[in-house]
């Protein structure tokens, strides 16, 4: 017979290959206080169901701490014969409290034990990332609210349009974050739970208590169906695809900030921190850290596509395919915290160059304000559409800005063209106009910030 656990029905040994091919523990070893976790909750729950003595649970959950106690402290030792941190764990118990503990996987299967492992690691770390999203958009609140003085141009297809605050372009970014945020405690319902008591595939012949279990661990609810209890990765998916929508979403923050901090533009200049420099030319400073916030992207990303045609097609219940969502799903959550981490940290040290954003406004950028200047005086906006649009091009063939043209020149073009029209040529003034809701006027931009403190909770 084989050393492996379930070695009982085996003449014939493991091809070496297979042994490391089929070996999952160097990948769900994270997963091991999660695993003791589960453990100690099923200890109890047999013990309730007349299957341990409570000298017997006992023991067991003392063993099963000093497990966990090898695990923190480095010392725990794996053999060759561990696949998977279930195995490992309970191959270890066995050692430090001899044959009692093999009563603990009594009506227990790896499936369910996985799923539960999975699901109380995950829904951990989304309550990790819930917090490192809320401290990413209390960064941005924080600079919206310091530099609401600072204007820009704002650009749609890249091209300059109109003035905008510096604040109400961090707050369109910070928007994005507020719904990644939504959705992803959203999905904690789902994540949260309880697989465990589902057995193999058909359920606990020894009447376990299910909903002492999920209590126990601290689940909302019991997936009320054995075959869907260990093969539903369903919250994985949901993960990896938010994931995917949240690194979307930091990858146009950073293809933002790569453009404003270019020579070319210099809004925006990178801390130290978050730059790096090259091998060959002495002078760079490279934003490599909003590159790999963008880049990093199609890494989540291509986690989500192939873990999705890794459950595509799959036959009910548990097949080992499955054990294939533990590296997308861990990279994806190390990815998102990496970034999120990195991205606050930008944000927070960028310098900002505000003269800079100010000589990049230009008085073309007003040519709708112009316009807005004689629908007030009743011309349908169609109209003075094209009006404006004559001045621009008049102001071009005189190599003058739009300001700079003669009120007898305006007069050409349309008589109701007057003195009042130097208001017209403000950047302040157009953007303190627009101050509708969610408009860049300083009034719109701080009841954003209002609100973005009441969905967050901040002071
Ligand atoms: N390591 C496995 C996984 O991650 C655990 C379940 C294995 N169950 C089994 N019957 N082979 O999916």
């Amino acid at each position: 017979a084989s050393a492996k656990l379930w070695g009982g029905r085996f003449a014939g040994k493991t091809d070496p290959l297979m042994s490391l091919y089929d070996n999952s523990l160097p990948i769900d070893k994270i997963l091991f206080g999660h695993d003791i976790t589960g453990s100690i909750a099923y200890a109890k729950a047999i013990e309730k169901a007349g299957i341990l003595t409570p000298i017997e649970r006992s023991k067991i959950i003392e063993g099963l701490n000093q497990v966990k106690n090898e695990w923190m402290t480095g010392n725990f030792k794996t053999v060759e014969s561990d696949e998977d941190i279930h195995t490992a764990n309970e191959r270890r118990l066995g050692e430090i409290i001899g044959s009692v503990a093999g009563k603990l996987h009594t009506g227990r299967s790896r499936n369910e034990q996985v799923a539960t492992d999975v699901r109380l690691w995950l829904r951990d770390e989304t309550k990790k990332t819930l917090d490192l999203l809320r401290g990413l958009i209390s960064i941005f609140i924080h600079r919206a609210e310091k530099e609401i003085d600072v204007l820009m141009p704002g650009y749609t297809h890249l091209q300059r349009a109109q003035p905008i605050r510096w604040s109400h372009f961090l707050l369109s970014h910070a928007n994005y974050i507020q719904t990644d945020l939504q959705r992803l405690s959203q999905l904690l319902p789902r994540i949260n739970q309880s697989p465990l008591g589902a057995g193999a595939l058909a359920g606990n012949p020894f009447s376990i208590d299910r909903q002492f279990l999920a209590e126990q661990l601290g689940f909302e609810g019991i997936i009320n169906n054995s075959l869907t209890a260990v093969s539903d990765r369903d919250f994985i998916v949901e993960w990896l695809s938010w994931a995917s929508l949240t690194m979307t979403h930091i990858s146009r923050i950073a293809e933002d900030l790569i453009i404003y901090s270019t020579q070319e533009f210099g809004f925006v200049k990178l801390a130290d921190a978050y730059s790096t420099g090259s091998s060959l030319m002495p002078q760079k400073k490279n934003p490599d850290s909003l590159e790999l916030l963008r880049g990093k992207a199609g890494r989540v990303f291509g986690h989500m596509a192939g873990f999705m045609c890794t459950l595509k097609s799959l036959p009910s219940s548990y097949n080992k395919d499955l054990q294939e969502d533990k590296e997308p799903l861990f990279d994806a959550v190390k990815t998102i915290s990496h970034s999120l981490q990195i991205l606050s940290g930008v944000i927070s040290t960028l310098s900002i160059f505000p003269e800079k954003m100010q000589a990049a406004l230009s008085m073309e950028m007003l040519a709708t304000d112009l316009a807005d200047y004689l629908v007030m005086k009743g011309v349908p906006f169609r109209e003075t559409h094209h009006i404006s649009g004559r001045a621009v091009s008049l102001a071009e063939e005189k190599k003058v800005a739009l300001s700079e043209l003669k009120l007898d020149d305006l007069k050409g073009i349309n008589v109701l063209f007057e003195e009042d029209l130097a208001a017209v040529f403000d950047f302040e003034k157009s953007v303190e106009r627009r101050n509708a809701i969610g408009g860049t006027s300083k009034s719109s931009v701080k009841k954003q910030i209002e609100e973005f403190r009441q969905v967050i909770g901040m002071q």
